[in-house]
């Protein structure tokens, strides 16, 4: 189960069909980054390059010329290197890649400086989005301006961003995308039911974090798609939290949002879940609202409905929810229309999700929300956080931080919830916790 070479060049196809005659368009792949000293990150394909080329090593750059009669794809790779091959691992070489990637022709890296000028020359439009990768940014400032600059130049290309044409076709997922997708899903899943039925009081939140990394990559997926959030009590608050260094307590609720990255393709799920395996009272109160309002938000994922849709159900559930419990007051509308929940609920209902966590494509066109429409994949992550120097809210409530988050797909048959195999009712969390039931069944 992979994307294969023909949907690749599918999707070539159709960004070429979507340039004006006489451009061109450059999508350079991922440069590798340091970690420390001589020491580097795992390398991660650029999202962009990896949908277009396929191609899965760093010092490249692929070239879409629509209409070139030798061929409109082309790929600048690294050469065949024995001495370097054998420290580092096998090299593709411009040769193999063309047989591997399906391309029209493919070069040397090193030879970048010699054929590009020339390909660019005589172009009306060079599709490519600035701002990414600041080497590249300059190499082609040098070479428009050697270009504008020439004795008899017409002038330089007009150079224009790549991403909006590039990212509406990203936008939209395929069969084989949505497969891997929820198999991303399906594991994430696992390992948020493994984290469950493993928490304890005194464990510490890193530990549960090992339980995650765990699933993922018994099944094949080696990297999380983002650092996984492990935060035990308050620290569920902090949205971007992820040093997962602390203790967690018992009566205390715990909230992780991790998914794993599958053959290129994220998940992203969130649960919250009592630390000690049984939710309190107040605990279950909030709960049982952020439940509501993401199920509110899920009804909405339709067809024609546009993006803000499932959002503003999601908040009309929670800022009634908070109404009933007392934590605002005044009237449901009012309270939206102040954004008065915004103190308790303060980001959207989701994202686009693929390649990319966050993935790419325009919310708004033309100013206005975007219709949801088949083929989109979106999450669905309502929360409600409590703080703890909120004086004026019962004790029992403070500290509290819960979000819920699925992944959907918009399909043909309605909405699909890939990540319904992790556990979120009350009731099944406390089953799973108390027989660690699920969890054998998922492992087998
Ligand atoms: N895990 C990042 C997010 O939920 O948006
Ligand atoms: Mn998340
Ligand atoms: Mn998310």
């Amino acid at each position: 189960m992979a994307i294969s070479r023909a949907e690749t060049a599918r999707r070539r196809q159709r960004l070429l069909e979507s340039l004006p005659e006489n451009s061109l368009a450059i999508v350079p792949a991922a440069r590798e980054q340091l970690r420390s000293r001589d020491t580097y990150f795992p390398f991660r394909q650029d999202s962009d390059f990896s949908y277009l080329s396929g191609f899965s090593e760093p010092e490249a750059l692929l070239v879409l010329m629509p209409g070139r009669a030798q061929g409109e794809s082309l790929l600048f790779c690294r050469e065949r290197d024995a001495e370097k091959e054998l420290w580092d691992g096998p090299r593709m070489g411009p040769e193999q890649a063309v047989e591997n990637c399906g391309l029209c022709d493919a070069f040397p890296i090193g030879d970048l400086d010699d054929i590009l000028p020339g390909l660019l020359e005589g172009r009306d439009y060079i599709y490519y989005t600035m701002g990414r990768f600041p080497q590249l940014d300059r190499r082609l400032q040098h070479y428009l301006s050697s270009i504008d600059s020439a004795p008899g130049s017409s002038g330089a290309p007009e150079m224009v961003s790549l991403d909006p044409l590039l990212h509406d076709l990203r936008l939209f997922k395929s069969a084989a995308e949505i497969r891997l997708m929820a198999r991303a899903a399906e594991i994430s899943a696992q390992a948020h039911s493994r984290a469950m039925a493993a928490c304890k009081p005194g464990l510490w939140e890193y530990q549960l974090e090992a339980e995650l990394l765990h699933t993922f990559m018994a099944n094949g997926a080696r990297e999380p798609a983002y650092p996984s959030i492990v935060g035990g009590g308050a620290n569920a608050l902090v949205m971007h939290y992820c040093s997962n260094r602390a203790q967690l307590k018992n009566g205390d609720l715990v909230l992780i949002d991790a998914g794993c990255e599958y053959r290129g393709y994220a998940a992203d799920i969130t649960r919250t879940f009592p630390v000690n395996g049984r939710f309190s009272g107040a605990q279950k109160a909030v709960y049982e609202i952020v439940l509501a309002s993401q199920q509110a938000a899920i009804e909405n994922i339709v067809a024609g409905n546009d993006w803000d849709h499932p959002h503003m159900a999601s908040v009309k559930v929670i800022t009634e929810g908070l109404k009933d419990l007392g934590l605002l007051r005044g009237s449901v509308d009012g309270l939206i229309e102040s954004g008065a929940y915004r103190r308790f609920y303060m980001h959207r209902v989701g994202h686009w999700l693929g390649m990319d966590v966050h993935d790419v494509g325009d919310y708004k066109v033309y100013g206005r929300w975007r219709q949801l429409e088949v083929g989109m994949v979106m999450t669905v992550e309502p929360g409600i956080y409590i703080h703890s120097d909120e004086a004026k809210v019962p004790e029992k409530f403070r500290g509290i931080g819960i979000r819920i988050e699925d992944d959907v797909a918009l399909l043909k048959g309605g909405a699909q919830v890939l990540s319904a195999a992790a556990p979120k009712t009350v009731a099944d969390i406390e089953y799973l916790m108390r027989s660690g039931e699920l969890v054998q069944e998922a492992l087998l």
